[in-house]
């Protein structure tokens, strides 16, 4: 006689695990809610979402080979950061907006001299809606601190405004979506230094395949603007052997300050100083 051994507390278990596994760590509600499924929701995104198809093929001075992920046009018609932080809320071109707990586009000061831009939110950023507060926002903070600068004066922001789901690296087509945004948020900041934080945020940005570990440490230019590639605090805490490289090129992001003309006293200048 066949022995029916299933044990139900053993297969919600098992369930459980499974979606966890699938990066469904978060109950956000009492009651099941697929958003992609509500034909309200479907229906605003494939209508939101149709400039998706209009492809730009905008050129960096990045001489590394073209990254596949080009910039989707938006018609974006922000004029400054707080009107883009509105209409990137209200965007929706990207899909982790609905599977995502909040919206995460910035932290520290716009007018700051210094931008950086990381990946995606994960699951702190998520849940406070700020970026880089979790552990890696902590290296990050100490890493900043190593070189004398707070991280109250330096403007923190993201490839991706929306938490994926379990912390997954963003796909290209996601990256694409956000990219118009994180585009002009530079370009409204006009930083004089950017450092992209990680593998991500740096092909994104510099159109390139290249890797973080062949990039990091190498002076480049984003449009016109000095530009450091720097391990993802994450990698960081993950491959401690990285931390020699990692003080390294925080050093010669030190240096590069001290060398421009009144770093310090020019971080809370506006602009149009
Ligand atoms: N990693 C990122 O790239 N960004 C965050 O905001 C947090 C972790």
């Amino acid at each position: 006689m066949i022995q029916n051994n299933i044990n139900p507390l053993k297969e919600a278990i098992e369930l459980l695990e499974f979606q966890n596994f699938m990066g469904a760590d978060e109950v956000v509600s009492d009651t099941p809610n697929i958003h992609l499924w509500k034909d309200s929701h479907r229906i605003s995104f494939e209508k939101k979402a149709a400039p998706v198809k209009e492809i730009s093929n905008k050129q960096t001075n990045f001489s590394h080979q073209g990254f596949a992920a080009p910039a989707i046009k938006v018609d974006i018609k922000a004029n400054t950061v707080e009107e883009l932080k509105a209409e990137a809320r209200a965007f929706d071109g990207c899909p982790l907006k609905f599977t995502a707990m909040n919206f995460v586009f910035s932290d520290g000061n716009p007018l700051s001299r210094i931008m950086l831009v990381g990946e995606a939110p994960g699951e702190e950023e998520d849940r406070q809606g700020l970026p880089f507060v979790g552990a890696a926002g902590q290296l990050l903070n100490k890493m900043l601190a190593g070189i004398g600068i707070k991280r109250e004066d330096v403007y923190i922001s993201n490839i991706i405004f929306w938490r994926p789901p379990g912390n997954r690296t963003p796909m290209e087509d996601e990256v694409s979506a956000c990219l118009p945004f994180v585009e002009k948020h530079i370009e409204l900041v006009n930083p004089k230094l950017l450092i992209l934080l990680g593998n991500t945020s740096a092909k994104a940005l510099l159109r390139t395949n290249t890797g973080i570990t062949r990039l990091r440490g190498k002076w480049t230019e984003y449009k016109g603007i000095p530009c450091m590639p720097f391990f993802h605090p994450s990698y960081i805490l993950r491959q401690p052997n990285t931390k020699r490289l990692a003080w390294a090129d925080l050093i010669q992001i030190k240096k590069h300050l001290e060398k421009s003309e009144k770093w310090t006293a020019s971080l809370h200048t506006s602009h149009s100083a």
